[in-house]
């Protein structure tokens, strides 16, 4: 099978690009290469696979990239919270318009082969949450004035009741809090709607926390493992925010690269949205610890500090039921086998202050 990875250069698309390549597909990749992110084609680019060097937005450049091409693994976009919300223009011309392009030029190519998109929890916005008066809620945004007094979990809107956290299934309402979420969601809509009216099969993925090697590091817009990882090696303690209990769940980038093969060679029809999660929530002090151990740096064990940051969910972890029972997908590479190798990971050096990024998600 001749397949697209776009963000082919990025943390996810390449090691999907290099799974598919193992797996004995024709592989096609393209990414932009945004300077912000990137300063020219990585070392880590598959051999194996072809690379262009396109920006998905040019449909001139984009055509004859797609002759051949039976399915299409979309993973560019630009990632991360932004630094606000003068970014708007940048992730809708990034996420909303570029895959509408994409989508515009795979129809005109009448290709009916398998799209799969690389989606985000941050569709969610907030976990799911249950009060034992009032059943399923949905809480309200956190509080400056809530937060400042150390009231990290959001109580029942209704009665103002401790709530409990619950995996959240993919059946919940979307509720995207920020621009980056809300173009990830638009990308679910777009590629729905694409699947409807061209009859093309289509799978949405949700990833959940997802980390491993060419992980972009030193930003304050990557992931908590990252950003973790990097100040260890720098011979600093991670700093935990909020009491350290908040709730994820940490999924390893090879899970994640799989998901997209069993997506692409699924002989089902339904197109999700599937949680690409392990099952297994952990809270971000669980993940500090078992880094900090497997770093051996004793000294330089997490500093739970209390600070916030006003944008964030309290807790989001998955429900894997419906990849398990529908996708066949399951986590392999358990919490500390996984955290354990990341120490040792190659990460991907980004630019000092940059927050944008043109590669995979999340
Ligand atoms: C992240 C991504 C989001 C993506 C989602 C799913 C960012 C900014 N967010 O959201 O785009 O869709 O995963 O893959 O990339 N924390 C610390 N110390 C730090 C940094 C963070 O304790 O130095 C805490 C945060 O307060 C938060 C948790 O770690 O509670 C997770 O933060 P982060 O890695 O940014 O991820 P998400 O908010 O889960």
């Amino acid at each position: 099978m001749r397949v697209l990875v776009t963000g082919a250069a990025g943390f996810i698309g390449s090691h999907i690009v290099d799974s598919l390549v193992e797996a004995g597909c024709d592989v096609v990749g393209v990414d932009c290469l945004l300077p912000a992110a990137h300063t020219g084609a990585p070392d880590y680019l598959n051999p194996a696979a072809e690379f262009h060097r396109a920006d998905l937005r040019d449909s001139a450049s984009l055509r004859p990239i797609l002759a051949g091409i039976e399915g299409v693994s979309h993973q560019a976009a630009m990632v991360g919270l932004g630094r606000s919300f003068d970014d708007v223009t940048d992730y809708v011309t990034h996420n909303d318009l570029a895959t509408g392009v994409l989508l515009k030029a795979l129809a005109a190519r009448e290709f009916k082969g398998r799209f799969v998109l690389g989606g985000s929890m941050v569709v969610y916005g907030e976990g799911a949450y249950e009060c034992v008066e009032h059943g399923m809620v949905r809480p309200q945004p956190r509080t400056a004035l809530k937060l400042d007094a150390g009231e990290f979990d959001p109580p029942c809107p209704r009665c103002g009741r401790n709530l409990v956290p619950l995996p959240i299934a993919e059946t919940t309402p979307t509720d995207p809090r920020n621009v980056y979420a809300a173009t990830k969601l638009h990308q679910e809509h777009l590629a729905s709607i694409f699947g409807r009216e061209t009859d093309a099969p289509v799978t949405l993925l949700r990833y959940h926390n997802v980390y491993g090697s060419r992980m972009p590091q030193n930003s304050p817009y990557a992931g908590v493992a990252s950003i973790f990882r990097s100040r260890l090696e720098e011979g600093r303690s991670p700093e935990v925010f909020e009491d350290g209990r908040q709730l994820r769940d940490f999924v390893h980038v090879s899970d994640v690269a799989r998901a997209n093969l069993l997506a692409l060679t699924a002989g089902f029809e339904d197109p999700g949205p599937f949680n690409i999660a392990t099952g297994h929530p952990k809270s971000i002090n669980d993940m500090a610890t078992a880094l900090a151990e497997a770093n051996g740096a004793p000294a330089n064990s997490p500093v739970i500090t209390g600070r916030y940051r006003l944008g964030d969910v309290r807790h989001v972890f998955a429900s894997t039921e419906r990849a398990e029972r529908l996708l066949g997908f399951r986590a392999k590479v358990g919490f500390s086998e996984g955290m354990r190798a990341f120490t040792q990971a190659r990460l991907r050096e980004s630019r000092p202050g940059d927050h944008r990024r043109c590669s995979s998600v999340p």
